[in-house]
This record gives C-alpha cells, structure tokens and sequence, in this order.
C-alpha cells in the first residue's frame, strides 16, 4: 500500500510534460504470481525541451526487469529506478527515440485491486485514476494519449478469453499449453483507459449497426452458467447506444464493444476504450436474484460507461481536477436516458432524493469540496457525489439556462471542437458561452465554489395593485478553504397557481430577470414583481428541482397543502408532500426528546391518504410519496445536536398513524396490484411492485403483525416483493419466528450466490436499534463473509454505517469503535475501500454531546495508526478538520 508522503497537489501547479508518449506497445506473460510486462514506448521530446530534461516515469510497486533505450541496454549510471519512480537521464539527442521496460508483477498477492489483479482466477485491470503505473512504468496522467498495441500470452487452459481494448487482430496457439492475442486500438488514449482481461468465462454476443452502417459486436462476459442473467445488460447497451444517437448525435467508433463482468470490483464499473469492466452487481439480473432497483441500476451503469466513450475517452480529462468534466456530464446523460426509459418525474425525484441523501451533507460537512477541486492529497477520494451528482446537476442547470437547442448547440461544439482533446471545465464553459452568446462567467462559480446555497423566499400580494412580489436570498455557509462565497447564478423554475389550480401568465415581470418559467438569481439579494394578478397566486418554486440548493421559503402550510395536491409539476407536489412531512417528524422529534408522545396531524395523514388512493396517478410516485423522509432525511434538516434514536420514534409514529388511519384502504389497495402474469423488469411494473411493498409495511405496522409479511415471503416469485417482505421481517418483527424462518430460507435458496447473499447481509445490518451490532459482529465470521470482497464489505460494514442510524449511533458509541478497528483491517488490503467507507463518519459533528464524543474518539484512534494508508489519512485527517 503506499503510505502518506504529504504531498499536496494544486491545480495551479499544473504544467504539460516535457515529453509526449504517442504509441504504446505492450506484451503480458501472464502468470498468477509472476506476470512479466514487456513495454516499448515511443517517446517524443516537445519542443523547447533538450536531452539534459530526464524522463520521469511514474511507479507504483514495481519491479524493474530490464531497460534499454533505442534497444541498448542501459548502464546504472543512465537511470534510477525505485518501486515508485523511473527516472532516465541518458537520453540521445533526437526527438523521437524509443524505450523499452520490462517489469515483474504478481497479480495474485494484488489485493488493493487497482492495476493487474486476479478476481476469482480472472485476470483484470483497474487503471483509473493512477492504477497503470501499477503495470509499468508510464507518464501515468490523463494528458498523456498514446495509441497502444497490446499482446497478451497465457495459459490455454487458464485463460481461454485474452481481451484488451480496441479491435482484435490476431490470435494463435504456442507450445507449452499457451496461446496469445493481440489487440490495436487506433484512438490515442490515456493510460487510465488501458484494459486487459484474460480468464476463462463465459459470454452473451449481440451486434448493433450504427447510424452510418458500422456493425459492431457486442459481448457481455460473465462467469460460466451466469450467462442468462447478462441479457438485461446487453438489452440496457443496445437501447444506450440507439439513444446516445438519436439524443447527442454519438456513433460508437470500433468494431467491437467488450463487457466483462468481474465479483471483485472497488466502484460500479469502468469505462476502458471498448473494454468496459463491471461489478458484476452492475451486470447480472434475472426476476429471482435481483431487485427493481437492481434493473435500474444496471440500466444506468450500462449507459453511464457506455456513454464515456464520448464524454470521457475521446473527450478526456487534462487533469484529475478536472474529473467532473467526465463524471458530471456523464452522470448527467445518464440521468436523462433513464429519464427516456421509464417515467420523468419519477426518475428526477429519486434523482433529488439521492442527491440529497449523499451530495447535500458531503457539502455541508469537513469534506466539503468544490465540484471541481483545487487540491488534493488523495485523488481516488473525490470520486464524490459532488464530483458525480452535483457535477451532473451543473450540466443540467446550463441546459435549463440555455435551453434545449442552444444546449444541444454547445454540446455539438463540444465534440467538434475537442474530440481527442484532454480537456478542461473552461473548455466545456466556453462552448456554451459560444453556442449561445451568453456570459457564463458567474454561472461557472458553481464548479468553484463548495456548499449548498440556501434560498430564503418571502412573498407578498397586492391585491389593490394587482402585482405578486417574490424576494429572494441567497447565502452559503463557510467550507474548508472558503470562508466568504460569491453570490451564484442559481436558476429558479417557477409557476404562479390559481384557486383554480390552473397557471397564471402574469402581464409584465420586473426585478430580477425571468425568461420564460425561469428566474435568473445573481444578486445576494433580488425581487420580482409580476402584474396582472387578479387573485392571491400559490408560488410553486424550483420546479423540477432546478438548482442543487435548499429552500427557507415562508408559504403557508394550507399552500403546501394546496401544491402537494395540484402543482402540475411532479417533483414541485412531492416536493411540497416532503416538506409537509418533514415539518411533522421535527415536531414530532423535538417532543420525543422532552419525553413527550409526537402529535400526529390528521390533515397530514389524509393528504397521504388522498395521494395513495389517487389512481391518476403513478403507482412509482404515490409509492416516493408514501415513502416517509428516511432518518437521516429527517437528521439532515434539524441539522444539529441529532438523537438518532428520537428521530426514529418520531417517524415510526407518523407511520404507525397514516397506517392505521388508511388501514381499509392499503389493504385493498395492496390486494388490487398483487402481480399477475410473468415477471417484468418494466419501470410500470416495477412502480406498482414498490406501491404494493410500501403499502406491506404500512399494513404490517397497523396489524402489528408479521403474517402478511411472511405470506408475501412465501408467496414471491421475484426478488424484489421477496426482499421487500424479508425487509419488513427483519426491520418490524427481528426477533419473532417468521424472520429468523425467512432468513433462514433465503440463506438455503441463495447460499451459493454471493450477490444475492449481500441482501441478506444488508438486512440484517440495518435492522433498527442498538441490538445489530452484536449481529453485525457475528456476521463478520459467516462462512459467506468477507473483508476482501468489496461488495461483501460494504453489504455489512458499509450498510450498518450509512443506513443503520440508531444501530450505529449507539450511545454507548461501540458501533463507532468496532467500526475504527473494521476500517483498519480493511486498510491494511485495499485502502480505496477503506477511505470511502470511513466517509461514514462524516457528519460526526451534527450529532448530539455524547454520541459526538464517541465518534470522535473513534476517529482520532484511526488518526493514531501508524503506518495508514495515504487514502484513510487524508480522509481521517479532513473528517476531524
Ligand atoms: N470512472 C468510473 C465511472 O464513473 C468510476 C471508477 C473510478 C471506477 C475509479 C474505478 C476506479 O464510470
Ligand atoms: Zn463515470
């Protein structure tokens, strides 16, 4: 593992290499333990640089074999080479010349999983961000492209499959049981992109013709037997590439495209030049193993890595701060191809809960950064949800600037202008400038400054004059690095509501600038006077979640009452549910802790009543409302001084009442939309699934029983109404029979099936109350278990952490300390999975005195450790700020 050496990175410090690499030609004898890399790099010296300027190539836990320059060994005194460094000096005079290394790696003992790594018995890679230098040595920075050649040798019997990226050219069998293949890629790329995998797996092949008639093939590999439950993957990729058509005007440019599916997998996938690598979480699907979630899931991954050969590959990045330029818009044609497949306003809210849920209290807390970061010790830790969600929420509020064409006009310009390009956030803000003749300049502030900005909103209507007034203010707290914040230009998407419940036009706008149903925010402060208003309009504000900030706004509970029932704007009526509902549980959690009952509003109860039971409808939007604000939903709003277990009471007592009140109505509602037919993943079918599993919790809670539960785990042929029944049992009924029996069940039907297992692990570690730790610990030695396994590590330790508030929380802060002594075990293998699992603590501070105390030790016991991996330092460090 590489330990902290305290270096900082600035993007200031930024500055082109004195020599450029344009073709790269590699040759792997791969071995489990002993893997030998042949590289020959042609190498030109830039203009202005002369043969005193050594070449410094980056390492990472090399061996260094042999090397020769223009093909003469050479001598000591021409280099110097550690495990992390290459450094040439003697170097002829002419431009170009070409070197040659040989190094030695073991994949097998390559545990942190970045570089060459073996997955059960399959060799991967995992380059991005600095995971080639791991391989060879190389100038191992995205503005470095190279065209490369790779041939790969192994083991017949071993390795069947031998897949680098680009097109295949040859392939043939050598003595010994060995056999080899050879892959050319024609598009320069950088060396994060670099892919090889070789194994012995299984495949699903399709093909798709583009635009202009090239028929690419299409693979999906898996594991052998598995192959059936790629078939949804390969159905998301084909629909991918058709869309990224038909929306960007994107062709796919080789003449195959290669999934592999891999078990151990530190993100969700990668995007390698037409080798994508997945979790196999992110590839296997069939109705008995996976969720509707999963489906969505793997739909959006799919097109996310697919999507990168465009935005990302033959557009890079110039630099690692760069990385939302990749991330952010990628995210962001993701979002709206989901948004294409299944319904608008049902993505975009789960859209906004998501990024709510993970963005906002990045953003609030010590880890607090710009979308596009100045600095970094540590750059696998801003693979963030600023960097990815809120990068991709500043696309969208360009697009909602701009509009569609001028969008679509920009994003033309783009591609033209950079294809094949490293390129930066100024580029990508010049295009639209240009395409539209608008100055961005403050607009770009965004990917500067850290923070969520806050509106405060007042209203005021005259009705003598006729004019409806909108203040507006807004204001951003202070985060690491930036104490005072320049006010943004913030996007505000409105509607003016009748009594009717129709829009009203007003006649002229004054103040700040509105064009068409947009207000241009750029003051700190700014009003906007409309005319022409014969009635007292309800104010519907940040209609589709316009702008990734939060709203103070002033309007009677009757209007939000009004909005939740009749915004046309779906994401405007759950945002208005939500606040409602949220003003309840803080009531509800203040009145907990002076050791009150919460009291429960009726008019809040039957507005959910009224939504459930509106067959117009959604199923997939009554089933978001029905959904109360999570716990940590509710821990976000109050802020501070957080008792877990309060904000838990507050909420199982709003549901305890919508449920008994509604009882007669969920239940047949529940029997109305039980499944008939055969299984399909479709987001319709899906919708009335998560309606049916929302109400079977209700319902449980109000029969203060686990029968129906346990009858819905019996009766379930998908995996999504099993799992959501297992889910009631564990989390409602923990200790009674029927959960130990279901849980029991489930172990036997998919013990074999470690992806399904991690459910079962995740259930369990995120039953409410202080009783799952002691189940945690004793999972930690299931035969199923472990740390190794990303997906296995964050199905238990991960899940516990960020979605068991009161189990983790415990007073006692015990969870806290066994947790420290997890991350440390896990730093030791794999520190990328130990640093973005500790991110759990981040908002240690929020909590209340006590609990406050405990995390903080806990956190300062991990800063302690010597010998931490540079990853976990700089996240600890940060966390206790
Ligand atoms: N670039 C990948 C993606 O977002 C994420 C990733 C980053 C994967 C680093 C592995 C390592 O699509
Ligand atoms: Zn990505």
């Amino acid at each position: 593992m590489r330990t902290d050496t305290g270096q900082l990175f600035r993007l200031e410090d930024y500055r082109p290499t004195d020599y450029l690499i344009p073709q790269t030609s590699l040759a792997f004898d791969l071995h489990p333990e002993k893997t030998i890399v042949r590289a020959v790099l042609s190498i030109e010296r830039r203009e202005g640089t002369d043969a005193s300027q050594p070449l410094v190539l980056d390492g990472d836990d090399l061996k260094l074999v042999a090397l020769s320059v223009n093909g003469v060994a050479l001598g000591d005194n021409g280099y110097q080479a550690t495990p992390e460094r290459l450094e040439i000096t003697q170097l002829p005079e002419e431009k170009r010349f070409t070197v040659e290394i040989v190094t030695e790696i073991n994949p097998m003992t390559n545990r942190q999983l970045m570089g060459l790594y073996r997955s059960s018995g399959v060799y991967c890679t995992q380059c991005e961000a600095e995971g080639f230098r791991r391989i060879t040595y190389f100038l191992d920075r995205p503005d470095v492209l190279s065209v490369y050649t790779v041939r790969i040798e192994a083991s017949k019997a071993e390795a069947p499959v031998l897949l680098s990226n680009g097109n295949p050219v040859e392939t043939g069998d050598l003595p010994g049981g060995r056999h080899f293949a050879v892959w050319d890629d024609p598009h320069p790329k950088p060396s994060y992109l670099f892919a090889l995998v070789a194994g012995s797996l299984g495949h699903i092949a399709d093909s798709f013709t583009t635009r202009s008639g090239r028929k690419v093939d299409l693979a999906i590999y898996v594991e052998h037997g598995k192959e059936p439950r790629a078939l949804y993957a390969m159905d998301a990729l084909k629909r991918s590439m058709k869309w990224d058509e038909d929306v960007f005007g994107r062709e796919y440019d080789l003449d195959v495209f290669n999934v592999v599916a891999v078990s151990d997998f530190n993100m969700g996938a990668m995007e390698n030049k037409g080798l994508n690598v997945f979790n196999d979480k992110y590839v296997l699907a069939d109705a008995e193993t996976a969720t509707d979630a999963d489906y969505a899931g793997i739909e959006a991954v799919i097109a996310h890595e697919y999507f990168h050969n465009w935005t990302g590959n033959r557009i890079t990045c110039r630099d690692w701060f760069q990385l939302c330029l990749k991330e952010g818009l990628t995210v962001f044609r993701d979002h709206e191809f989901s948004a294409d497949q299944r319904s608008r306003a049902v993505k975009r809210i789960a859209e906004v809960k998501t990024l709510k849920a993970h963005q906002f209290p990045e953003d609030a807390g010590p880890l607090a950064h710009p979308v596009r970061p100045r600095q970094y010790r540590e750059i696998n830790n801003f693979y963030t949800a600023t960097v990815y969600e809120k990068g991709s929420e500043v696309v969208r509020m360009i697009r909602t600037i701009l509009g569609p064409d001028l969008f679509r006009k920009g994003m033309d310009l783009y591609f033209e202008r950079h294809d094949g390009d490293a390129a930066t956030i100024e580029d990508f803000v010049r295009v639209f400038e240009e395409a539209s003749g608008r100055d961005l300049s403050q607009f770009a502030l965004w990917y500067e400054q850290a923070g969520t900005p806050n509106l405060s909103v007042s209203y005021d209507y005259d009705a003598a004059e006729k004019t409806f007034t909108i203040e507006l203010e807004q204001s951003m707290k202070a985060t690491p690095g930036q104490s005072r914040k320049k006010p943004m230009h913030i996007p505000v998407k409105f509607g003016l509501i009748g009594s009717d419940g129709k829009e009203i036009a007003p006649e002229t706008t004054a103040g700040a600038e509105v064009i068409a149903d947009v207000i241009h925010l750029r003051q700190r402060k700014e009003t906007v006077r409309f005319t022409g208003i014969t009635e007292r309009p309800v104010p519907s504000l940040l209609r589709g979640f316009s702008a990734p900030v939060t709203l103070a706004s002033e309007l009677p509970r009757d209007d939000l009452m009004f909005l939740a029932l009749n915004d046309s704007d779906p994401v405007g009526r759950w945002q208005a549910l939500t606040k409602l509902l949220t003003g309840t549980l803080i009531a509800g959690v203040k009145r907990v802790r002076g050791g009150k009952m919460p009291v429960i509003d009726s008019d809040i109860v039957d507005l959910v009543g009224r939504i459930t039971a509106d067959e117009t409808l959604d199923a997939a939007f009554r089933a978001l409302c029905l959904t109360l604000p999570g716990e940590s939903d509710i821990a976000r709003e109050i802020g501070n001084n957080i008792d877990p277990d309060a904000v838990l009471a507050s909420r199982d007592a709003l549901i305890k009442a919508i449920a008994e009140t509604h009882a007669g109505l969920f239940a047949a509602l529940y029997d109305t939309l039980v499944n008939t037919g055969e299984f399909s993943p479709d987001a319709a079918s899906a919708g009335r699934r998560a309606l049916r599993n929302s109400l079977l919790d209700y319902l449980s809670v109000a029969e203060a029983s686990p029968s129906r539960a346990a009858a819905q785990y019996r009766a379930a042929d998908n995996m999504t109404d099993r799992a959501a029944a297992l889910g009631v049992l564990v989390h409602r009924f923990g200790d009674s029979e029927s959960a130990a029996e279901a849980l029991a069940a489930f172990e036997k039907r998919f013990g074999g099936d470690p992806l399904v297992m991690d459910k079962w692990f995740i259930v369990q570690a995120t039953r409410p109350g202080p009783k799952s730790l002691d189940t945690v610990q004793a999972l930690m030695q299931h035969r199923l278990f472990s740390l190794d396994n990303p997906n296995r590590a964050r199905a238990l330790i991960g899940a516990f952490a960020t979605a068991n508030q009161t189990g983790f929380n415990r007073a006692d802060g015990a969870a806290y300390r066994f947790f420290a002594d997890a991350i440390l075990k896990i730093d030791g293998e794999n520190p990328q999975l130990a640093a973005r699992l500790l991110t759990a603590l981040r908002s240690w501070r929020s909590l209340e005195a006590g609990r406050r105390e405990h995390a903080r030790a806990a956190l300062a016991q991990i800063a302690a450790t010597e010998k931490l991996s540079t990853d976990v330092k700089d996240i600890v460090e940060r966390t206790l700020g």
